[in-house]
């Protein structure tokens, strides 16, 4: 469809549901114009008539505030008028430094603006400059009035109205790649963060905003993402506006991947967004928000297609690597155990989330079999502690039959020599992937802890793996939490599946290196098991030197020792993430808008499938097993 077809039901306001749903997965992107005479933010009437004819020239808007509805259409002239006066005070905070990084959302706090006025003169300041200016205009009354004041320096406004947060706000790094961009996985601890602080609008605003950025049209060469996929990142552009000389807008672009190094799939943004989107009704009690037609069918679009059918034997989803906190080669593509644990909890999210209405009934019955299939595949293939180790380690191979013990033919010898050392007599862990002859030994921390949060992991499993952290501190917290995964891959084996990957080289960034960010997971993991003492404790080891290192993205070394070669100092999430374990050891009761319990309809089919066990006994004939629940 063409943009100047989209023109007319949209201003008629005459919509029917079918139309509503292409016309969501065929245009997105948003702006907003501003002039530069009076500087104004172009939300009024006058400047609606520009605003629609350039939105039909180029590209075709989704509405925040009520899509395609002639009612909600006023609704939203109405509010991004009053939102245009917002605007006005926090004007000033849009600025791009020499490095045509935005600094934003200084102007609402002086003693930022006096940051902000040294990073104008001196485009960019010193490490110890900003030290400097932090301590004294925060008076370091404690790290995390500190933290609070760098994350709300972090904010990115959108026509005046807060969206997100900055992946990080290095002033000593002129190389900003893409880290001046809002990226969706990042955003979790910062949105998490602001709802625990009972600052709803910025995690409202992300949340519609990223949904009016699903489904892009843009391509990667001649291809097209999935309708459905959430992008990795955006950033809000300043543009002149076309034919006007004295007008600009602001625009906000999404990157799916195409730009991305490596060109890698954010599979893992949709389900971020569906986590953030029910904490952020529990957490403000608005549940106005996941109700709406356009946001329930963005939940319906990332359900199928992660649900959609393909060559997959298993019920996990199959992925190629990079596709989530660990953006580059690393030897996860497959069935990664991130990918998994944040699917299963997405599932749980929506399925709470979803209407029940006839037209989902088969979205919900798809959803309820692939949760149980998943929790089971997990529970059982996934899982090794030493018993388990020690059946792998005793496995007969090439068992062509249907009643195979060793599904997927594992040979003993895939066991590598430091499992046999590392792991303890007490606690297990889930395995990073699993493959046809395949097993992917090492400890993934995000993968591990989600499956506590979201209760993929069974409540065993889940106290054994925070028995194993405790038990592998020295190695997994070491000098600070949390290592990504364990141990690192070196020699050869970095060589090849690195593919001699200069960043990722062994105890260093994605290859075994340590990230702050992660205490907040670690957090929401130990309440969850009522053990929050294991939280706390890594709290304080992070309390020890994060804010004099200047919150830097990752460390490197085994024991964590070096801040990383490449980190980013000033990293959003490494601030956000010490926010929401601070707060949540405060009030622990708060990480429910988090966690997934386990429900007993689930429990009841799980142990059903159990009992179906084709370890055991396969039924060969017959009609395929579902679980309606
Ligand atoms: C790195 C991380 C990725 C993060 C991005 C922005 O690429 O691997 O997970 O989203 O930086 O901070």
């Amino acid at each position: 469809m063409g943009a100047s077809e989209a023109a007319l039901p949209i201003s008629s306001g005459a919509f029917a549901p079918q139309f509503r749903t292409n016309l969501r997965s065929k245009f997105s992107s948003i702006c907003c114009v501003k002039s530069s005479n009076d500087r104004q933010y172009g939300c009024m009437q006058q400047n609606g008539v520009r605003i629609l004819k350039s939105y039909f020239r180029n590209r075709v808007i989704r509405n925040v505030d009520g899509l395609f509805e002639e009612e909600k259409q006023r609704t939203r002239s109405e509010s991004l008028r009053c939102k245009c006066s917002q605007a006005e005070n926090i004007r000033g905070a849009f600025l791009e430094d020499g490095s045509r990084r935005l600094v934003n959302g200084l102007a609402n706090d002086p003693n930022l603006q006096r940051q902000h006025l040294k990073y104008e003169k001196g485009n960019l300041l010193s490490d110890d400059g900003l030290t400097a200016a932090t301590s004294n205009v925060f008076g370091a009354n404690s790290i995390e009035d500190e933290a609070w004041s760098l994350l709300r320096a972090s904010m990115v406004y959108y026509c005046g109205n807060p969206v997100g947060t900055i992946a990080a706000n290095d002033p000593s790094d002129s190389n900003t790649l893409n880290y001046d961009q809002v990226f969706i996985r990042d955003f979790i601890p910062s949105g998490i963060a602001f709802l625990l602080k009972g600052d709803y609008e910025i995690v409202r605003n992300f949340i519609l905003h990223t949904l009016q950025l699903q489904s892009w049209e843009k391509t990667m060469d001649c291809h097209s993402p999935g309708q459905g996929l959430m992008p990795a990142s955006f950033k809000v552009r300043t543009v002149p506006l076309d034919g006007d000389e004295d007008a600009t807008e602001e625009v906000l672009d999404p990157d799916f991947g195409e730009a991305a190094i490596g060109r890698v799939a954010p599979v893992d943004s949709g389900l971020w967004w569906i986590i953030l989107l029910r904490a952020y009704g529990k957490s403000s009690g608005d549940t106005s928000v996941q109700e709406r037609i356009d946001v329930q069918t963005g939940i319906k679009m990332i359900l199928k297609l992660c649900l959609a059918d393909g060559f997959d034997m298993f019920p996990t989803l199959l992925v190629t690597d990079g596709s989530c906190m660990i953006d580059r080669r690393m030897g996860i593509h497959g069935h990664p155990l991130e990918i998994q644990a944040l699917f299963y909890s997405a599932l749980l999210c929506a399925r709470e989330m979803l209407a029940p209405e006839e037209a989902s009934a088969d979205l919900i019955r798809a959803l309820n079999n692939r949760l149980v299939a998943m929790s089971f595949h997990i529970r059982e293939y996934y899982w090794i502690d030493m018993k388990k180790l020690n059946e792998i380690y005793r496995y007969k191979t090439e068992e062509y039959s249907f009643d195979a013990v060793n599904k997927f033919n594992i040979y003993p010898d895939q066991i590598p020599p430091w499992l046999v050392k590392w792991m303890p007599n007490r606690g297990g862990y889930l395995i990073g992937n699993l493959q046809p002859a395949h097993m992917d030994f090492r400890f993934f921390s995000l993968g591990n802890l989600w499956a506590v949060i979201s209760s993929l992991a069974t409540t065993d499993q889940s106290h054994a793996i925070l028995d194993f952290i405790e038990a592998k501190w020295s190695d997994l917290v070491a000098g600070m939490p949390l290592k990504i995964c364990y141990p690192a891959l070196e020699g050869e084996e970095w060589r090849i599946i690195t593919g001699s990957d200069p960043k990722n080289t062994p105890w260093s960034y994605h290859n075994g290196g340590s990230w702050p960010t992660l205490l907040w997971q670690l957090t929401v993991a130990s309440i969850k098991m009522k053990r929050p003492d294991i939280a706390e404790n890594a709290i304080k080891v992070a309390e020890r030197r994060i804010a004099t290192d200047k919150w830097p993205e990752y460390y490197d070394t085994k024991g964590a020792r070096f801040i990383g070669k490449q980190a980013r100092l000033f990293q959003t999430w490494s601030i956000a993430g010490y926010l929401v374990a601070k707060l949540l050891i405060a009030n622990p009761n708060a990480a429910n808008i988090l966690v997934n319990v386990e429900d007993a309809e689930l429990v009841n089919a799980f142990s059903f499938a159990l009992t179906a066990n084709p370890r055991r006994k396969r039924m060969r004939k017959g009609p395929k097993q579902t679980f309606i629940i």
